[in-house]
């Protein structure tokens, strides 16, 4: 009789990646003629020069659409099926119900699970632990896992703190049940969360605090709020030690690292923590420069685009890092596979 506690968990192997960005493209002087700032600014404390604002009516739900699409149809496989969905936005269509079951309505995906992960921008390897969870249990084999944002929906346009950090994008990626060494195998994922600092990036309308009222007026409560400075401080320390434990979980020196694909808040962050372990920052990869702080779709985003442009190849060893509101925070590790050409 076969003994059922010996038989290994299957890994969760990346078979695919996908990216959406809206058309409209809003520069750092588009944003110095609205309020006071400058490109020098924003470019000098961020890294970013440009980002994408969705059009009128252009939801996460069409954003997620098409990155989902493009993800399903560039798998190294060639499937197009899945058996879960995993979506995460900070940015839902509507509070209720959860955007993803929509999602995969559009999709055509049939009626598979289908649910929402909110971890804002740590949302990645939040939503990548949970698919990963759902491979290794068998309640799935092939899941689709989309980020997607339309963050101009809740920014207040004067608000250069904000304003000034965030776009809208969506990224998606398809993963399936697999062997723990083949190339694009996910190691175990370190997730991580600290109440205490709730309320540095917050949207405090629109929930149970706030029950709706027939006349009541925007408020800041409104549009998100961020304590900037603070955050930074904190996320760099963090994302350096929860990059070193799913570094070790996987047996992996920082010396054996190709790639780092870090949340795209601030390349000044993205910078830090490779100082903060001994690395070399040309090995992290930026598109923030061209997308802004995507929150939610950023990580998924970011492997596309190092995908498209050659930055990742296949046999790599690569790290993800993210830090966000909660505050939450995570790392994983894995081996980049083999994936279709993309045009960029
Ligand atoms: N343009 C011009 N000046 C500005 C702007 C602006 N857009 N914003 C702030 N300033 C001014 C401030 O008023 C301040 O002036 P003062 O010195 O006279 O008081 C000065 O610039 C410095 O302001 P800081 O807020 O200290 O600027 P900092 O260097 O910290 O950069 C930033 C701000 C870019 C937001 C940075 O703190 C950051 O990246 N923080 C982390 C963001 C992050 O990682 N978030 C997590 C994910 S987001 C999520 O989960 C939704």
């Amino acid at each position: 009789m076969s003994n059922p506690t010996s038989a290994r968990p299957p890994a969760m192997v990346l078979v695919g990646v996908g990216g959406y960005l809206p058309e409209r493209i809003v520069t750092n002087d588009d944003l110095s003629k609205v309020m006071d700032t400058s490109d020098e600014w924003i470019a000098s404390r961020t890294g970013i020069r440009e980002r994408r604002v969705a059009a009128e009516g252009q939801t996460s739900l069409h954003l997620a659409v098409e990155a989902g699409r493009e993800a399903l149809k560039a798998t190294n496989d060639g499937r197009t099926d899945v058996d879960a969905l995993v979506l995460a936005t900070m940015t839902p269509d509507r509070l209720c119900p959860a955007t993803a079951p929509d999602v995969a309505a559009e999709l055509g995906l049939g009626h598979i699970p289908a649910f929402d992960v909110s971890a804002v921008c740590s949302w990645f390897v939040y939503a990548a632990a949970t698919a990963q969870g759902l491979i290794a249990a068998g309640t799935a084999q092939r899941v689709l896992i989309i980020g997607t944002e339309v963050m101009s929906s809740f920014l207040n346009p004067e608000d250069r703190n904000t304003a000034v950090i965030f776009g809208d994008g969506a990224g998606a990626v398809v993963v399936r049940a697999g062997e723990p060494d083949e190339p694009g195998a996910f190691g175990p994922f370190d997730l991580g969360a600290d109440g205490g600092g709730s309320d540095l990036i917050t949207v405090n309308g629109f929930g149970g605090r706030t029950p709706p009222e027939p006349t009541r007026e925007n408020t800041d409560d409104d549009y998100l709020f961020m304590a900037g400075r603070e955050v930074y401080r904190q996320a760099i320390p963090a994302m350096a030690e929860s990059s070193r434990v799913a570094l070790a979980a996987r047996g992996w020196e920082l010396g054996d690292l190709d790639a780092v694909i870090g949340h795209q808040a601030n390349v000044r962050i993205l910078d830090a923590v490779c100082r903060e372990l001994g690395i070399d920052t040309s090995i992290s990869f930026v598109n923030l420069d061209k997308v802004g702080n995507t929150s939610g779709a950023s990580i998924p985003l970011a492997m596309t685009h190092a995908h498209q442009q050659g930055f990742t190849t296949a046999g790599q060893r690569v790290l993800l890092t993210a830090f966000g509101a909660g505050l939450t925070w995570g790392s994983g590790t894995l081996i980049w596979p083999e994936l279709p050409e993309m045009p960029a």
